[in-house]
């Protein structure tokens, strides 16, 4: 993971080729491109359902609403969980209204048909009334895929695409030394949102808004191109190691006082900013040293698992489609964009916060301020433009979300023009043209 000048940003041992497909604009506004997604995207990738935390007992479920679908994930007696389409075999009801909850019977709220939470038809009105006799114990709820990884359970539609590890590759591994087993999600921040949902998956598959749209992260990440790694994988997905614990390079921060926030951190791990002034690229080094030594006694125990790099530094990582997982090594964010039910200029947009359960610690920083670390302790749904914040950097990135919509409706808009640092998202597109033309899932090397 070296790189050797400005031009050399793609990591060499994981680059992909493009072809220089034209990104036009109606993939973001088109009724028939959604529908195309709807038939050849969204089936064909694995989807992040929901916390296994919630799923510890039989019959405890979560629920996952996507586009006009919604999934039910059912902890099982086994300690297994399994994935049902949340729909009664009678006449199509939709079967569970709640988020989340412990159900020893599922029952339709129509005529009162039951389920064991192994999907199974326990109990029917009048079964002798059926022409091939009593249907208990013959119909079973509709099943699909269901997989899980660190403190995720995952669902599939389709049974063609590879197993959640393999299609994953190689984020697992990349991912292994955080120990993200037993993190606890904090935030549950959700909103609906004025635009396609392309918009903000574009949005994390380039840093080239950092400087205009998130001017606040200059003094503590470095987000100038020598310096940022974008790493692209054959599975389609993608990642960019920023480095973290230093000013950016684009203005000069180096030769004065350390800058805030980094004079706070500093101190944090007993490190004195005076002592680095005109040095402030160095304290980043400090800062590895003392997490090294001090780390384990504050009960970060993962700390001897990972390298300097993952101490210190920012690793996003951007799942095709749509699903980002941005890694410090305290705390992880989930950051997606889900289609709407039906209008191809509106979205769901959610962030989830999840920490280390650091033994000892009652609380934690979040995006949205000082939170007690137990799970879920801010849960909330908003209409984004009502107030509700979605954490202050996301907020930023969803800010040009409606005024990106509505020049992309343009007449003048003609498709995009993309820098080099903007690779990802051109590669993005074109995987996104193979799988609406019926050529996906990708099939890793
Ligand atoms: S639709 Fe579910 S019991 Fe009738
Ligand atoms: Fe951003």
């Amino acid at each position: 993971m070296t790189v050797q000048d400005n031009k050399s940003r793609y990591s060499p041992d994981f680059d992909m080729p493009v072809r220089g497909d034209t990104i036009t604009a109606d993939r973001y506004i088109s009724r028939d491109w959604m529908d195309k997604e709807g038939q050849n995207l969204w089936p064909k990738v694995w989807h992040l359902g929901g916390m296994l935390a919630e799923l510890e007992e039989e019959g405890d479920f979560i629920r996952h609403d996507f586009g006009k679908d919604s999934i039910l994930m059912i902890a099982q007696a086994d300690g297994s969980v399994r994935a049902f389409y949340n729909s009664c075999p009678h006449r199509g009801n939709r079967l569970v209204l709640g988020d989340a909850g412990s159900l020893p019977r599922i029952t339709c709220g129509y005529h009162g048909w039951q389920f064991t939470p192994d999907g199974v038809l326990a109990k029917v009105q009048d079964p002798d009334d059926f022409a091939g006799g009593n249907p208990c114990g013959k119909v079973h709820l509709s099943e699909l895929r269901c997989e899980t990884w660190g403190p995720f359970v995952f669902w599939c539609m389709d049974d063609d695409v590879p197993p959640l590890a393999q299609w994953m590759a190689p984020l697992q591994e990349r991912l292994a030394n955080y120990g993200l087993d037993n993190w606890v999600r904090v935030l549950k921040l959700s909103c609906d949102a004025e635009f396609n949902w392309k918009v903000i998956r574009d949005n994390f598959n380039e840093s080239y808004h950092l400087p205009t749209i998130h001017p606040e992260l200059a003094t503590f990440i470095n987000d100038g191109l020598p310096t940022t790694v974008f790493e692209m994988y054959p599975s389609g997905h993608n990642a960019m190691w920023m480095i973290g614990h230093q000013a950016t390079t684009r203005v000069d921060y180096h030769s004065a006082e350390v800058p805030a926030p980094l004079d706070d951190i500093a101190r944090a791990w007993g490190i004195d900013p005076a002592d680095y002034q005109g040095r402030t690229g160095e304290i980043r080094a400090a800062v590895i040293a003392a997490k090294r030594k001090l780390g384990p006694e504050r009960g970060y125990t993962m700390y001897e698992h990972m390298t300097d790099q993952q101490l210190v530094d920012y690793f996003h990582c951007t799942l095709f489609p749509n699903l980002t997982l941005t890694m410090s090594p305290e705390q992880m964010q989930v950051l997606r964009t889900e289609p709407h039910p039906t209008d191809p200029e509106k979205c769901v947009f959610q962030h989830w916060c999840l920490y280390p359960p650091v033994k000892g610690m009652k609380e934690v920083v979040t995006p949205i301020g000082t939170v007690p670390l137990r799970h879920d302790a801010v849960a909330r749904h908003s209409r984004y433009g009502d107030g509700v914040s979605l954490g202050f950097v996301a907020d930023q990135d969803l800010s040009i979300g409606t005024t990106q919509q509505q020049g992309l409706n343009s007449r003048g808009f003609k498709g995009c023009i993309l820098p080099g640092q903007e690779k990802r998202i051109q590669r993005f597109h074109e995987l996104l043209n193979d799988y609406v033309a019926g050529k996906g899932p990708v099939q890793p090397a």
